[in-house]
């Protein structure tokens, strides 16, 4: 994973007060308004690491959309995904969630047979991982096609087949909704967000408009610890308390948020 640097300058008087340092990390902003007393003082540089998604790259569409002609291939021209989940769908995933699971097919701590080909670090240098991704977090694919008339003069037959292509609905899955809803909502939803659509700043997958196949694939991988869930408590796995009917409810629920 790319980690960058961000320089802090404190000011050091004699010593460090602890606190007041931490206080001070907060904002570069906050730091400006501070630069009469770092003038002053001696000045002591700190550096901080911020590992997510902390290298940043001009976002440049173009290359995001080259790149995509490769990923298409397998999850679809608009990232739905496809084959009911043997191919995720990656369309409007947070850039950071993407981009470390690329980095983690490219650096082979995350299994991809299919993917390894594509990922190595020819084909996948840092700044096109973070094109696709950006490409990718920008597209938004609709759960159910507007009513149109097909006799109506303006009806745009084209138009329709293309925006059906964007369409991505997930079909009911068994299990118990109300169970699964009360579950979801006490134990995943802080993290995946309340309906299921994941968190953008956190860099947390979306549940909701996942293919169910998939996501039960990805239950296994946690538990057989192939992947890891919570990086910031890698001996627990977060879904060990849970029995498979219980996650049953859990995507019962999930499939329904996007009717
Ligand atoms: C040959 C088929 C194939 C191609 C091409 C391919 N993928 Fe994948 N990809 C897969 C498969 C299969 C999985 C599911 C792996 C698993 O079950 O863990 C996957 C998983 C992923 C995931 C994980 C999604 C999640 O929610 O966990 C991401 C992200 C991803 N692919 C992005 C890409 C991007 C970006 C490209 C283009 C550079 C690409 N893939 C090209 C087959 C492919
Ligand atoms: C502490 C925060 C947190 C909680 C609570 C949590 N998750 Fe997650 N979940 C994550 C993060 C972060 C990821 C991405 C991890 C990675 O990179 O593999 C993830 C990934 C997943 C994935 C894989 C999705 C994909 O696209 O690859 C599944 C499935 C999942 N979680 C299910 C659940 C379920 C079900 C619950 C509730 C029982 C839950 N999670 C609770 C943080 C959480």
């Amino acid at each position: 994973m790319a980690c960058g640097v961000v320089q802090l300058k404190l000011p050091v008087h004699g010593t460090v007060n602890p606190n007041r340092a931490q206080r001070n990390f907060n904002t570069t902003d906050r730091l400006m308004k501070k630069r009469n007393l770092i003038n002053s003082g001696a000045l002591l540089l700190v550096l901080f690491h911020t590992c997510l998604q902390a290298e940043t790259f001009d976002y440049d569409p173009d290359t995001g959309e080259e790149i995509n002609e490769v990923c298409a291939g397998c999850h679809g021209e608009y990232g739905e995904g496809g084959k009911d989940g043997v191919y995720p769908r990656i369309a409007s995933m947070a850039t950071a969630f993407t981009a470390k699971q690329l980095h983690l097919f490219r650096e082979r701590k995350r299994p991809n047979m299919a993917m390894v080909e594509y990922v190595d670090d020819r084909q996948m240098p840092d700044a096109d991982i973070f094109h696709i991704s950006e490409y990718l977090s920008r597209i938004t694919l609709k759960t159910k096609l507007p009513p149109a008339n097909e006799n109506d003069p303006g009806f745009d037959a084209y138009a329709r087949l293309l925006e059906s292509k964007r369409l991505m609905q997930i079909p009911r899955a068994k299990g118990d909704i109300a169970k699964g809803k009360k579950l979801y909502r006490k134990e995943c939803g802080s993290c995946h967000g309340k309906e299921g659509w994941g968190d953008i700043k956190k860099a947390v997958p979306m549940l909701a408009g996942q293919y169910t196949n998939y996501l039960w694939r990805q239950v296994k991988k946690y538990r057989e610890k192939i992947r890891i869930h919570d990086e910031e408590d890698t001996e627990s796995e977060l879904l060990d308390d849970f029995s498979d009917g219980e996650l049953e409810d859990i995507f019962a629920y999930l499939s329904i948020l996007d009717d």
